[in-house]
């Protein structure tokens, strides 16, 4: 069952999804987390930023999973997502070096280090955070992922490509392919919170939940999931019927 929930503004929205992250680790300070990069949770991570510079929460025993990661570019391309979550993120709270868990695209064995990270995730995740591409993709679950796909290398597809020169800057080497945790860890987490604002996520939002749940749109897959969020804008809830709706 999805609850969805809409906020009147793109800034009502990123303060109370910060917020509600803010509680949640202040309640379960030694969560295990995987969390999202792009531009979308940007605005939540500098209100989670605030929270934790004002001691309302901790990250200190909390672990961080990065959700995943483009491979074929350089690593400390400013578009890497690891590089994106530092720089919103990490950078900027007491996470302890050792609880976060990165994806590698240079490990010699990329397979290897794909099962060592499915490992650590076969204890569940107490909480996946996640944005939604246009395409439905969740991390780098492309359409026709199928829900018991574990961490691995997968082909992006081409707008998602294309969609990454937002990322990595007009004229920079676009990639091809990444690294993400597959649907298996992020539907067995206890919690989901999938986020989404902006016009742009209109149409795919209004898809995931109210067309037929299939693969061809990864995110619809969630919708079996007991406990599972959608936090949208008025913008990205701008094709939903009120009914499906609740306030934030
Ligand atoms: P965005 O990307 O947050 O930059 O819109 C989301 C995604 O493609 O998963």
């Amino acid at each position: 069952m999805i609850h969805v929930v809409r906020y009147d503004s793109p800034q009502d929205w990123a303060e109370h999804v910060a917020a509600r992250f803010a509680a949640f680790l202040a309640d379960e300070p030694a969560a295990r987390v995987a969390l999202p990069t792009g531009a979308t949770p940007e605005p939540v991570y500098a209100g989670i930023v605030e929270a934790v510079s004002a001691g309302i929460a901790s990250f200190r025993r909390a672990h961080v999973f990065l959700l995943d990661e483009f491979g074929g570019v350089p690593p400390d391309a400013k578009g890497r997502c690891d590089v994106m979550l530092h720089r919103a993120l990490l950078d900027h709270v007491d996470v302890t070096p050792s609880h976060y868990h990165r994806l590698d695209p240079e490990a010699e064995d990329v397979a290897a280090m794909c099962a060592a990270y499915d490992a650590e995730l076969k204890q569940p995740l107490d909480l996946v955070m996640l944005g939604i591409g246009r395409n439905g993709h969740v991390g780098m679950n492309e359409p026709g992922t199928s829900p018991d796909s574990a961490t691995r290398r997968v082909e992006l597809a081409p707008s998602t490509t294309q969609a990454s020169v937002r990322y990595f800057g007009e004229g920079a080497a676009l990639p091809t392919w990444g690294i993400t945790i597959g649907l298996s860890a992020i539907l067995a987490a206890r919690t989901i919170w999938l986020l989404a604002n902006g016009e742009g996520k209109a149409d795919i939002v209004r898809d995931v939940l109210l067309e037929p749940v299939s693969a061809t749109r990864p995110a619809s897959l969630l919708r079996g999931h007991p406990n599972c969020w959608f936090f949208v804008d008025a913008a990205a809830a701008s094709k939903l019927p009120v009914g499906v709706l609740s306030r934030g």
